[in-house]
């Protein structure tokens, strides 16, 4: 059979023809992640020197790097039950966000500072079955809710991996309640035939976005 027969042979042929993988084995980066991230920060001014970062989703570590060569003063919270490539400023927690111990770390590490940035890039492990993946995607996007609420200062911005299909919009709607601005956006490094897509949430009000005060009865 052919190179291009098989689902390897088509995998290698892409990776072969993909800018952002040439890139990142020409630059030395960790994973063609980083341009995601890259481009997102360019565009909406994410990332600054002094801030406290959560990265859930981090391994192998494109986005860590990223964010560890901008973040001179501040630190970076990486959770992947993976290995992560660490950095300056970066205190890697191995294990599963959602996890009691993962909180408990977190926690620990923050003491009682919030968060400026909350970033997701955590993906499901794909089984086939199309239903049973996008629930599980936005299960892990209803948990980096679960983080803003728990760790995010007033004003914190999100950034969240997201995929197309049901249940997306009652996710929008939920964060819409949540931060000033969401954004739905595709980078260009984004694969064009990938269903991801990234939500940048920015000014976080703690579920006070758009509600007036109920009149004094
Ligand atoms: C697309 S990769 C992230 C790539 C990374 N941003 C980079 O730049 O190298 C998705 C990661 O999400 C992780 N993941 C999935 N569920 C998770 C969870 N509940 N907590 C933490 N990480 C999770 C997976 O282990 C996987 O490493």
């Amino acid at each position: 059979m052919g190179k291009k027969g098989n689902s390897s042979g088509r995998w290698l042929d892409r990776q072969r023809r993909d800018p952002y993988v040439r890139r990142a084995h020409d630059e030395g980066t960790v994973s063609r992640a980083h341009y995601k991230l890259e481009q997102l920060d360019r565009k909406y001014r994410l990332v600054f020197p002094n801030q406290l970062v959560l990265e859930l989703g981090a391994a192998p570590g494109g986005w860590t790097q990223y964010l560890s060569d901008r973040i001179a003063n501040g630190l970076i919270i990486a959770v992947d039950p993976l290995p992560v490539a660490g950095g300056a400023k970066v205190e890697i927690i191995t294990g599963e966000y959602g996890e009691d111990s993962v909180d408990e770390r977190i926690g620990e590490l923050l003491g009682d500072r919030r968060l400026n940035l909350v970033l997701s890039d955590m993906a499901p492990n794909l089984s086939g079955i199309r239903v049973a993946d996008q629930a599980a995607s936005i299960h892990l996007a209803d948990l980096c809710l679960d983080a803003a609420a728990r760790w995010l200062r007033p004003t914190g911005s999100m950034v969240v991996k997201v995929f197309h299909g049901e249940g997306l919009g009652g996710w929008l709607a939920e964060a819409k309640g949540q931060f000033r601005q969401v954004r739905l956006v595709k980078p260009e490094a984004s694969r064009k035939e990938s269903r991801e897509a990234y939500v940048v949430a920015t000014g976080w009000s703690g579920g006070n976005q758009g509600h007036s005060a109920p009149n004094p009865v």
